[in-house]
């Protein structure tokens, strides 16, 4: 297929000969005049090898790159030139070549006499050498062409490369999807218009599950089952199967094969509402992990001392690494975890912990000691590259399975027993593909690529870090960064490549976890998750009569297209990912400053907030920008929500029922919305129908069939402070699964209403 034929696949010309007057430099521009006018292929050139370092840095799309030795001009040193290793500027840069893509065809060309100069560990690392000035240019095009079209056919997967084969037969449709290949969109003028937009490709690789080639997802057979086992390999599983539904499904695949009714399990209550549904519908029996919180709401690790090492649980499932990114030592949770005879970690938001070497013994897929089953799910397109909802169930079988065929045919049995209940018998192919491509992706260059992004984010940390630190040194504020003093401290190469650096260490000041609750080191900060910090309260509750919400903060960004992840009262989160460029941060930057200046001129609202004002004018018209954000921190001060939300979250109410019969519940009907201002807990105790769960910070603080009562009173008050912060600040309602807000009042004011089982 021409889109990713040899075309799309540039050959990099390293030599200052090509400009040049000499017998060299017209000897390679007839091989390049042969190899773009005749082979078909498409030439990129640069003279220098540090103008090289750069367009292999930001080009991945190179389909052979030509180095020549003898280059005179060794051009200015890369940033990277330091992971170069030694020897000449040619052999530093191959092993910078062979350091971000093991595979990519490497040619040399040299001068016959200068081959003593080529070390053999150069050799070793290179496809071939072009003499100069000899073979026929139609020779020398030849060679370079057949590297490109092999390497290029290497490039493609097995799945997606059958896929695009088959996509590239023009086979006439007559089966499923109904579009038939994209033909149906052009019926109808707004058809035309999805065609248009999400173009021809796309479209005629949406096929039936009728197309043998691509085998079948549900059996796991032919190239789609080869698929899964490349991926396994990649990821060091057992076992991976790819779920289309995000892990929200494959957290409930994996609970449905091996969890029955009445079942005794171990959850993190910092977990995903899928976990919750996974309970309900498995009917286990949950205790909950704890995981501490600071003064700023910062979710913290579980504090494993709450588990009763003598109870014995079918399953447990821990959150790795949490959002604001805490990744557990797994050897260290599994032995607190030794009750539990199944381990599942909810890795959603962790799928490239694997692929570099900072994260090592901190995911699920790296224990080894085969002493039990472990499941990981991964939300493959949150951080890694699939579309939407493409995920990945990963399996650790214990020894007696891992040394036994027949036995590692009876777990896949049965638990495709439970993979198939979730699956549709219609996937989305671009889907399968898209996971290939990401496993394709680590296998090839997974750590440079996390290099690169861990790089990136620890440059943008120290940069805020010194500018928080000189603004303070000129009597003036900033934001900071919730991280490590060592941030500041060590070199970015030191902070990549020394995991203690990042370790939460009992005591340390600036997690902000008391030394009671933090007694031992088990967890790590995951450097490329970024905390911002806002003035007003710091991680010991420690408050400052000025203050800026973060939901302010995130407001102002969000105008000016900068998207964040999470917005808590004085902290928001931002990701770095593969998508993270150099841009994104220097405006990131830039707009926080500009933030803080429209604050200091107390700009106002309705010049920066132009939409808020309109949408509520008699609430903010006439504010400035300053006035708004210490109206806000006083009153989230005065009426301590950070405190409420934090104690809220540390209460486990007791349970009248377990969430599986709390659903059913709802199912026959036997439930009612209560306002939460019509609760009375202490004297009209209640059980609760569904989890609620308040963003920030996204953990429950009630789950469904447990109990509003005495012990529950602080939760019904966190509520109750949230639904009257909402009426203060239209504008400002956050997410709170679990809770329905009535129709406004004639003042405009919502109340929040819960869902309850009703009393007998
Ligand atoms: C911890 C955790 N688990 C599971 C999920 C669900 O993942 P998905 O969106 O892929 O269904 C999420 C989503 O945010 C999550 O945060």
């Amino acid at each position: 297929m021409d889109i990713i034929g040899k075309r799309s696949w540039p050959v990099l010309f390293v030599s200052d000969q090509m400009q040049k007057q000499t017998d060299e430099g017209a000897w390679l521009r007839d091989i390049v005049h042969v190899l773009t006018e005749h082979n078909g292929c498409t030439a990129m050139f640069c003279s220098a090898y540090g103008d090289a370092h750069d367009i292999i840095y930001s080009h991945e799309d190179l389909g052979t790159i030509v180095v020549d030795w003898e280059n005179a001009d060794p051009g200015r040193v890369h940033r990277k030139n330091e992971d170069m290793g030694s020897g000449n500027a040619g052999a530093r840069l191959v092993d910078y070549i062979r350091g971000r893509n093991r595979t990519i065809p490497i040619l040399i060309l040299s001068d016959r006499s200068s081959i003593e100069s080529i070390p053999n560990r150069v050799l070793e690392r290179i496809n071939g050498v072009i003499w100069k000035l000899t073979d026929t240019p139609q020779f020398n095009a030849g060679r370079i062409e057949r590297t490109v079209v092999e390497y290029a056919r290497t490039v493609l997967p097995a799945f997606f490369r059958n896929l695009v084969d088959y996509v590239s037969e023009y086979n006439f449709a007559w089966h499923t999807p109904g579009h038939m290949g994209g033909q149906g969109f052009l019926k109808s003028p707004s058809g035309t218009a999805f065609h248009k937009f999400f173009g021809e490709n796309m479209l005629r690789a949406d096929l039936s599950i009728s197309v043998p080639e691509l085998g079948s997802l549900l059996d796991h057979s032919g190239v789609t089952g080869e698929a899964e086992r490349f991926s396994a390999r990649v990821f060091g599983a057992d076992r991976t199967y790819y779920v289309l539904n995000g892990t929200s499904t494959g957290n409930q695949i994996v609970w449905r094969s091996q969890v029955s009714p009445g079942d005794a399990c171990l959850m993190d209550r910092n977990c995903h509402k899928s976990l919750s549904h996974a309970m309900v519908i498995t009917g286990a029996r949950p205790d909950y992990m704890v995981p501490m919180r600071n003064a700023l709401g910062i979710i913290g690790p579980v504090d494993f001392s709450s588990v009763d090492p003598g109870r014995s649980y079918v399953m447990s499932a821990l959150t790795n690494s949490t959002y604001d990114g805490i990744c557990y030592d797994t050897r260290y949770a599994a032995d607190k975890l030794r009750g539990a005879g199944i381990l599942h970690f909810d890795e959603a938001w962790y799928a490239y912990a694997r692929f570099h070497p900072i994260y090592r013994g901190h995911f699920a897929m790296s224990l080894d000691d085969r002493s039990r089953l472990v499941f990981s799910t991964h939300s493959t397109h949150k951080l890694l590259t699939a579309f939407s909802q493409a995920s990945m169930i990963h399996v650790k079988f214990p020894r007696a399975i891992h040394e036994s065929p027949a036995l590692q045919d009876d777990f896949h049995d049965t638990f495709n027993e439970s993979y198939m209940m979730h699956g549709s018998t219609s996937p989305q192919y671009s889907m399968v593909a898209s996971l290939e491509v990401a496993t394709k992706m680590m296998a090839d260059n997974g750590t440079t690529a996390h290099a690169d992004i861990l790089e990136e984010a620890i440059e943008l940390r120290r940069k805020i870090a010194r500018i928080k630190e000189e603004e303070t040194a000129a009597g003036d504020w900033f934001f900071d960064i919730w991280q490590p003093d060592s941030v500041t401290r060590k070199t970015t190469r030191e902070l990549v490549e020394d995991q203690g650096n990042w370790a939460l260490e009992p005591g340390a000041a600036w997690h902000g976890f008391s030394k009671v609750d933090l007694s031992e080191r088990y967890t790590m900060l995951d450097p490329i998750k970024l905390t911002f910090l806002c003035p007003g309260v710091d991680v010991r509750g420690v408050w400052a009569d000025q203050g800026v919400p973060a939901a302010v903060v995130t407001r102002y960004l969000g105008d000016k297209g900068i998207v964040c992840e999470k917005t808590d009262y004085y902290s928001w989160l931002l990701l770095n990912s593969l998508g993270t460029t150099k841009g994104k941060q220097g405006t990131l930057v830039a707009e926080l400053f500009r933030f803080r200046e429209l604050y200091k001129a107390n700009a106002p609202l309705d010049t920066v907030f132009p939409g808020l004002v309109d949408d509520y004018p008699a609430r903010y018209l006439g504010l400035g920008l300053r006035d708004h954000c210490l109206e806000m921190h006083g009153y989230i001060r005065s009426h301590g929500l950070l405190e409420n939300m934090v104690r809220s979250s540390r209460i486990i109410p007791d349970q009248a029922m377990t969430p599986s019969d709390a659903y059913r519940a709802i199912v026959r009907k036997d439930i009612e919305f209560v306002p939460i201002d019509d609760l009375d807990p202490e004297r009209d105790p209640r059980v609760a129908a569904v989890m609620v769960v308040p963003y920030p910070p996204g953990i429950p603080i009630l789950m469904g069939g447990e109990e509003i009562d005495e012990k529950a009173l602080p939760i019904i008050e966190y509520l109750r402070a949230r639904q009257d912060f909402e009426n203060r600040f239209p504008g400002y309602a956050g997410d709170i699964h679990g809770v329905d807000r009535s129709e406004p009042a004639a003042d405009g004011t919502c109340r929040f209403e819960v869902m309850l089982v009703k009393r007998r």
